[in-house]
């Protein structure tokens, strides 16, 4: 839109009502006439000229698919199952994704109406999940994320989307992405003037460098912790287990190796020697439990889940590291030491963040490392090698990822002097 008049001497100049023919007047005065007329874009459907606003002018170039793409538009929003605000956050992601300033602008103003919060908008704009606790919300935008970005819908998506939405609102919201990307598609090519006397916003830029799958995989990675023990294909595990071996280490030495643990009865003894663990661990919150935060409490039963059920996760990852080769410089210091596992946790974090993008559940646990004893037995570890992290992984029983808390940056990012706050409270997260 920002180039419009530039681009309109080039591609499509809007047919104000004197040139058109009998076919496109047809389409015309439906479209000026119809429901949209008293929705949306009640005052703003037709310039000052009587030319159409949006995508309407490019559908009258071509009356018999444009009078049938009128109508699908209006059907998605009048004759479908998928609740409005699920299918409201699932068009602006594709107007975000398109930085499609008309779609962005109309579509932000119908799912305000539907209920959205300006929370969830500005988060869709910025390319983060919306914060809501819809699972309609959640599932609409994660189909339209996958969409959008990795033109197929993973197999936990799919079954998330089916629970949340039925059979028949997973594809209506699959149906609304493909028909606002065709059209995004037309906006940004013909790029229509602005409707008379409006100032159109559309999301805010940014940065082209900034991969939305890295900041969407990242921002959604919470410990998942409840899993199914359906197996993990081996390509799918070969892949999350490279990505490992892309972290960085003291002087390139990589001085760990990690052990996938398939074997029933090793996951068995795993799991006798962490159920203890963990209810020493959480003993001193369970008399307070019912008065400590909902999320608190859905973290302990989950942690509960993964400590009656570890045998039953598909694989086990268990980190092991050969103290010999860390490049370990604050030995020397009066605190507790914690440059060795900077050679060590980045493997482990790439691993999670792999799984993530892999739709993978997992949770980076250190309880077992308590009982390396056994631990080493069990898997054969030779001396003097010792272990640093066991990562349950496997497909996400429900929800599985989702919004994390966690300090906002503005708070832990400090500018040339601790405590100088480097940035602004970001938009819509104070
Ligand atoms: C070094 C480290 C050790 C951890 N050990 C365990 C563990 O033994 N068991 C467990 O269930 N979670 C463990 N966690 C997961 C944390 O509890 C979890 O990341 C944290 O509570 C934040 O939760 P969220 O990621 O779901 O937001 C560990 C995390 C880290 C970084």
């Amino acid at each position: 839109m920002r180039h419009w008049f530039s681009r309109l001497m080039s591609g499509l100049r809007p047919l104000t009502p004197d040139a058109l023919d009998e076919e496109q007047r047809a389409l015309y005065d439906a479209i000026r006439t119809g429901p949209r007329a008293q929705g949306l874009l009640d005052g703003v459907l037709t310039r000052a000229d009587g030319s159409l606003v949006g995508p309407f002018d490019a559908w009258l170039r071509s009356p018999v698919l444009g009078s049938l793409l009128e109508r699908l538009g209006m059907a998605l929003r009048t004759d479908t199952l998928v609740p409005a605000a699920a299918r409201e956050a699932a068009i602006l992601v594709v107007a975000r994704a398109w930085s499609a300033d008309f779609e962005w602008w109309a579509h932000r103003r119908a799912a305000q109406d539907a209920g959205l919060s300006e929370a969830d908008i500005e988060a869709i704009a910025r390319r983060r999940p919306p914060p809501t606790d819809d699972p309609a919300v959640r599932a609409a935008h994660e189909i339209a994320i996958e969409l959008v970005y990795k033109r197929a819908l993973q197999t936990t998506t799919l079954a998330q989307a089916k629970a949340a939405l039925g059979e028949r609102g997973l594809v209506e919201v699959v149906m609304a992405v493909g028909v606002y990307q065709l059209v995004s598609g037309a906006l940004n090519s013909f790029q229509p003037p602005p409707p008379t006397g409006v100032n159109i916003e559309g999301p805010p830029p940014v940065e082209e460098h900034a991969g939305y799958d890295f900041y969407h995989a990242a921002s959604t990675l919470r410990a998942v912790r409840k899993l199914r023990p359906d197996p993990i294909p081996e390509a799918t595990l070969r892949r999350v287990l490279k990505a490992a071996t892309w972290a960085p280490s003291g002087g390139n030495r990589q001085p760990w190796r990690v052990i996938a643990v398939r074997d029933p009865a090793i996951k068995q003894r795993f799991a006798e020697l962490y159920r203890p663990r963990w209810t020493a661990y959480t003993e001193p919150y369970r008399a307070e439990l019912e008065t400590l935060a909902a999320s608190f409490q859905g973290a302990v039963a989950a942690g509960d889940h993964l400590a009656e059920h570890l045998h039953e996760t598909p694989v086990v990852a268990v980190f092991c590291f050969d103290p010999e080769g860390l490049a370990i410089t604050d030995a020397e210091l009066d605190r507790p030491s914690v440059v060795g596992g900077g050679s060590l946790y980045p493997a482990v974090q790439n691993l999670l963040l792999a799984c993530r993008t892999e739709g993978l559940g997992c949770v980076l646990t250190t309880l077992l490392c308590a009982e390396e004893e056994t631990v080493r037995e069990l898997l054969g570890i030779p001396e003097p090698w010792a272990t640093y992290a066991h990562v349950p992984i496997g497909w996400p029983v429900g929800g599985g990822h989702g919004p994390i808390a966690r300090r906002p940056v503005e708070t832990v990012a400090y500018a040339d002097q601790f405590g100088e706050p480097l940035f602004p409270p970001e938009p819509g997260t104070g």
